[in-house]
């Protein structure tokens, strides 16, 4: 190597493993593909959201995170780890719906998950631990602006008010990576307004890296920073299932004070998905 070769090295800080990496991640069922080499590595800090057509694989994908799914091919890699064919605590997920248990109040909704993850046979704490608990479930219901429902069942919390106590719950566990599956597609325009800030600020305040499969492609933009397209780059005409979606498209943005704003498309025709190397999903 040259003395200008050295000089021209970019002078940047030691590479950080990504937080997550997909190499060549196909999902089959039998003969259909359902994703095919999807390629794709996600640092610590980002804001992924993913859109595609129903059926493309979205949720396929956000399962292969919450190690609901194995791959049928190839590999994902957590912290530069397989991935356990298990869900873990810092993986949290809420749902468009149905993330809550109805049979517990919304304070006992959210020490539940902290009791199971204390107390795996009991399912319960006592004492001290659990004074300790319960102060933290209360301080994630203040977080989420749900301490006046506290006592309260989900039959009787609005859609908004159900999908802060899922945040709540998701969040009380401290988890790394927090998965949000079309998590405001019920609800009026004016709640999800007030749940997009909800949202930023909790990844913000607890350092969070969060992939947000949605419909809305303004929201995908607003609250990302980055948005990944999934779709099928190949079709059989005669055999539909026969090729699987991928990454089409892989868009980082600049984010600045709450406000998105596209820097570049990456169209990916060659295959693997470039990562981002922006600075708002190092930061
Ligand atoms: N266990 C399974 N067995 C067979 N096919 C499955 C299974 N799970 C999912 N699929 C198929 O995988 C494809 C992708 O499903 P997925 O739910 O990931 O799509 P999606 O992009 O989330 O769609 P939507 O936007 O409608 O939620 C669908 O065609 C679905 O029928
Ligand atoms: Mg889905």
């Amino acid at each position: 190597m040259t003395g200008q070769e050295n000089a021209n090295a970019p002078q940047s800080l030691p590479k950080v493993a990504p937080l997550l990496q997909f190499r060549n991640v196909w999902v089959e069922y039998g003969e259909k593909v359902v994703l095919e080499r999807v390629n794709l590595e996600i640092p610590a800090g980002a804001f992924v959201s993913v859109v595609g057509p129903s059926g493309a694989g979205k949720s396929t994908f956000l399962r292969l995170i919450l190690g609901q799914e194995a791959p049928s091919r190839g590999t994902v890699l957590f912290d530069g780890a397989r991935m356990a064919a298990e869900c873990g605590p810092d993986r949290g997920v809420v749902f468009q719906r149905y993330s809550v248990f109805p049979h517990l109040t919304v304070i006992g909704n959210v020490l539940f998950g902290l009791e199971c993850a204390a107390a795996p046979v009991l399912g319960r704490l006592f004492g001290a631990r659990r004074r300790a608990a319960l102060a933290e479930a209360d301080a994630m219901l203040d977080a989420v602006g749900l301490s006046s429902a506290r006592d309260q069942y989900p039959a009787q919390l609005s859609g908004g008010m159900q999908q802060r106590l899922a945040l709540a719950q998701a969040l009380v566990k401290h988890p790394r990576v927090l998965l949000l599956d079309e998590p405001f597609g019920a609800l009026d325009p004016g709640i999800r307004v007030d749940m997009h800030e909800l949202v930023t600020g909790l990844w913000r305040d607890h350092g969070l890296t969060v992939v947000m499969v949605t419909h809305d492609i303004g929201e995908a933009f607003k609250l990302g920073t980055r948005v990944l397209a999934f779709d099928k780059r190949r079709h059989d005409p005669h055999a539909p299932q026969r090729y699987g979606a991928t990454a089409t498209y892989d868009v980082p943005l600049l984010r600045k004070t709450g406000d998105a704003r596209m820097a570049n498309v990456t169209q990916n025709t060659a295959g693997p998905a470039a990562a981002s190397d922006h600075p708002a999903e190092s930061a």
